[in-house]
């Protein structure tokens, strides 16, 4: 068993609290160093090797972001756990540190000293103290083309944005070759999943989708546009996916992914993933034929039942099975059935303009908003759990 005293080296410009920080930490085992500048700390940092560093951000000479992030691009502290102690208590401040690579920010308080030495064998076992905030994953996806599934996924991620301006929606499109919520939402940057995915995974963090997802005006989301051609689409780096949709489910409270019609091995390992799968069906017998064997396909792939919510799309016209025939021919639970609105959704969509937006008073709408909210329901109830 390795039995060194674990290391801890204090970067903080106040004398009185970086004594008491020594004296108190020895008390308890430590071997402590100490440090009074940020450049002082970095190159005992980087010449000692301290198994974890407690830093105080508002230091004389380098400002505490820019010390945290050369200690986390520097290969000898890369990993070393980091914990600020501020008397500062800016959101902003907080948040900066944390997406840095910060492993906690704590606040000088009476309690800061119980806190850290509660702390410090936690981060040295290497848990992780703040566990990551995770945003609720809706798979949206159909068993057959043109069944609606894009259309639906981007309006009811509007209605998920719109109901509360404090909630942070992002729609990625994992359609491949080529995606078709830019089109829907009238969005043609060069961003999208291929460009993102060719960026290092040290790029691409986080706070990366936070400040960078473009938010698609009057659509309130956020968007990872997908391949907008096929030859793009080949270009596609498959094993970045998972830390790109990581990355967005810490900066997102949702996050809808179309997946279109694509059960393969990219988008399986989403749907596994996902607290909610959409499953969109429409009216004609072959939908519900290949819906049914979709189904079972997920089920034999441990989806749990309790994460699907099915929802019924009359997307062709007024004819076709009724939700009861359908669900007769699925075994599925239709959620909630949304009605043919005629042109109006192509209207919508041609125009870049979100369904409920466009046409506020129609039932079309209200079941949008419906859908939005049992999704959401759904997607909190599943989580809680
Ligand atoms: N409830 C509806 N009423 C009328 N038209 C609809 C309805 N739902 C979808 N549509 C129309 O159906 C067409 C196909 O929709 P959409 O592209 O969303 O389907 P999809 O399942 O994503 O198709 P794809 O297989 O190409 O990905 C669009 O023109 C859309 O406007
Ligand atoms: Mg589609």
């Amino acid at each position: 068993m390795d039995t060194q005293p674990v290391s801890v080296l204090v970067i903080d410009g106040d004398a009185a609290s970086r004594n008491y920080l020594t004296v108190m930490l020895r008390k308890s085992g430590y071997t402590v160093l100490s440090a009074s500048l940020g450049r002082e700390g970095l190159i005992s940092a980087w010449k000692d090797h301290p198994d974890l560093i407690i830093l105080d951000p508002v230091l004389p000479d380098v400002p505490g972001l820019e010390l945290v992030n050369r200690l986390r691009q520097d290969r000898r502290t890369s990993k070393v756990p980091c914990v600020a102690l501020s008397s500062r208590q800016d959101s902003g401040d907080i948040n900066a540190l944390l997406s840095a690579g910060c492993n906690e920010y704590m606040a000088k308080s009476s309690q800061a000293l119980p806190l850290l030495l509660e702390l410090i064998p936690r981060l040295m076992r290497g848990e992780s103290t703040v566990p990551k905030k995770q945003g609720v994953l809706v798979a949206f996806l159909s068993a057959k083309g043109g069944t609606g599934t894009s259309s639906l996924c981007a309006n009811i991620a509007m209605c998920l944005g719109s109901e509360k301006i404090e909630t942070r929606v992002a729609v990625m499109d994992l359609v491949l070759p080529i995606g078709s919520i830019a089109n829907i939402v009238g969005y043609d940057d060069p961003l999208n999943l291929v460009t993102v995915a060719m960026q290092s995974p040290a790029e691409t963090s986080a706070a990366f989708f936070k400040d960078n997802l473009p938010r698609v005006p009057n659509w309130y989301f956020h968007l990872l546009a997908g391949s907008p051609d096929p030859d793009l689409a080949n270009l596609l780096t498959v094993d970045r996916l998972d830390g790109i949709l990581n990355g967005i489910t810490e900066s997102y409270d949702y996050i809808l992914v179309d997946i279109g019609r694509t059960l393969s091995r990219i988008s399986l390992p989403i749907i596994q993933k996902a607290d909610v799968v959409v499953l969109v069906v429409g009216t004609d017998l072959s939908t519900g034929i290949l819906t049914k064997k979709v189904w079972e396909y997920l089920k034999n792939q441990g989806i749990d039942p309790r994460r699907l919510y099915a929802l019924q799309n009359r997307a062709i016209g007024l004819e076709g099975l009724s939700k009861t025939e359908i669900e007769l021919m699925t075994g599925l639970q239709i959620r909630l059935t949304m009605p043919h609105i005629s042109g109006n959704f192509t209207i919508a969509n041609n125009r870049h303009e979100p369904v409920i937006a466009k046409f506020s008073n129609d039932s079309s709408a209200l079941t949008l908003k419906q859908a939005a909210i049992q999704i959401a329901e759904l997607g909190e109830r599943l989580r809680s759990k």
